[in-house]
């Protein structure tokens, strides 16, 4: 998966970008895609206009449905804070980022998301894909990013049906509870798969984005 940290933010700036030239609006999330270099980075109060709780895919987008919620915390894991950026991108479910590019430049499935007073946050989408012909497990990019906390990388949101996660990854997941990052998928009645991920915000290290 390193590979799919060239996705960088430039990267994806551009590419939602071309995104809203080329998407109508009314189907995928666009928020904030005019806003060059800003889109996770907006502090509470600067805009109203993103959601705590929102959907990345278009009516229609071919895949199992799923729905990712959970709640960002303080470093302390207890306090659930809000206004915190959360900003997701995947590829589609045949593994790809873009149907027309065929790269992880034109990222077509993304959303951004702030927390609430609760500090929750839910997202709405597909499952995605492994990359074609390959054996990276299917997984969701995440940025987080918000007052103080300059915007950082956390690791993917991956699936712990997916044959391709590895032993390392599992055991680096052990006893973490709901802030693993490895979702369990649960159906429900409405046919629609659901998993939890709370999030520990941090101040970035080494997956700083320089956002
Ligand atoms: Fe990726």
């Amino acid at each position: 998966m390193n590979e799919n940290r060239g996705l960088n933010r430039r990267d994806f700036v551009r590419g939602a970008a071309l995104l809203a030239v080329a998407t109508p609006l009314g189907g995928i999330g666009l928020w904030g895609c005019t806003q060059k270099g800003s889109l996770a980075r907006t502090a509470p109060g600067e805009s109203t206009n993103v959601p705590w709780k929102t959907t990345i895919v278009a009516a229609g987008e071919a895949g199992d449905p799923l729905i990712v919620s959970g709640t960002i915390y303080s470093p302390d894991g207890r306090t659930p804070l809000e206004g915190i950026n959360l900003l997701v991108y995947q590829t589609d479910a045949t593994g790809r980022y873009s149907t027309t590019g065929g790269n992880n430049r034109d990222t077509r499935i993304h959303g951004l998301m702030r927390t609430n007073s609760e500090g929750r946050y839910e997202f709405r989408t597909i499952k995605p894909a492994s990359y074609p012909n390959s054996r990276n497990p299917a997984h969701i990019h995440a940025y987080v990013s918000g007052p103080n906390y300059p915007e950082y990388w956390i690791d993917e949101y991956l699936f712990t049906d997916d044959p391709f996660v590895t032993q390392e990854v599992r055991q680096k997941n052990e006893g973490k509870g709901s802030f693993s990052s490895l979702l369990t998928l649960r159906r429900g009645d409405d046919g629609v798969l659901r998993a939890v991920r709370d999030i520990k915000v941090e101040r970035c290290t080494n997956n700083c984005t320089g956002k």
